[in-house]
């Protein structure tokens, strides 16, 4: 039988580029598809001077398609500015991997909505939002649904799991219908923390979990 992949995906597949944490980053982002669960994270090293990507690298907990687009988006990324950077898109990554099944488009938007996330990250963390907006229940929601339920693979407001948010004084708290005993709390609560915290009006995070 004939395989769906170009030889170029099967190549990216096979032989990932720049794959592992990034030591020195300065930026970094995960994002998980709501189509199967999958998930990819970007770890940026940005010169604060230029602005240019000096070194970028993934990892990922998905498919062929996600592991071959993920691989060549660092490769279309570094050396990039972020503004050139942030123009990449999936029909890119898809065109500069010879193409891609239909059915797997929604691989390639994750790996190319992760690098965006991770452009963000830097820029709000490193004091570069130029639209300071005040942050809002709809913005940590909006946040949280790039939170994954491990329990099933989908976000955390799809499922139902967040009871409360509430945003006062720059403090965010976030409840969430889970035991704190579960065994993934601890990284639920860590995902959390990294949405929101680089939010520039925040100065506190609490997630409560149920006894
Ligand atoms: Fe999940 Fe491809 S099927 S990322």
């Amino acid at each position: 039988m004939s395989s769906p992949y170009s030889e170029k995906v099967l190549d990216h597949f096979r032989n990932p580029r720049n794959v592992g944490r990034l030591d020195g980053a300065n930026a970094k982002a995960t994002e998980g598809s709501p189509a199967c669960g999958d998930m990819v994270s970007v770890y940026l090293k940005v010169d604060d001077e230029t602005k240019r990507i000096d070194n970028i690298t993934f990892e990922s907990y998905g498919c062929a398609s996600n592991i071959a687009t993920a691989s060549i988006i660092t490769e279309l990324a570094k050396g990039k500015t972020l503004d050139e950077a942030r123009k990449i898109n999936w029909k890119e990554a898809a065109d500069a991997l010879g193409g891609l099944p239909a059915i797997k488009v929604h691989c390639s938007v994750l790996a190319v909505d992760s690098l965006r996330a991770a452009i963000e990250n830097y820029e709000e963390t490193h004091g570069l939002v130029k639209e300071r907006r005040p942050t809002t229940v709809e913005e940590v929601r909006r946040r949280l649904k790039k939170v994954m339920n491990p329990l099933v693979g989908l976000d955390l407001v799809k499922t139902e799991l967040l009871t409360g948010i509430v945003v006062e004084s720059g403090k965010v708290t976030v409840a969430v219908d889970l035991p704190v005993a579960n065994q993934f709390a601890n990284n639920i609560r860590r995902e959390i923390m990294e949405k929101i915290e680089p939010l520039w009006d925040v100065s506190e995070v609490e997630v409560k979990f149920t006894e």
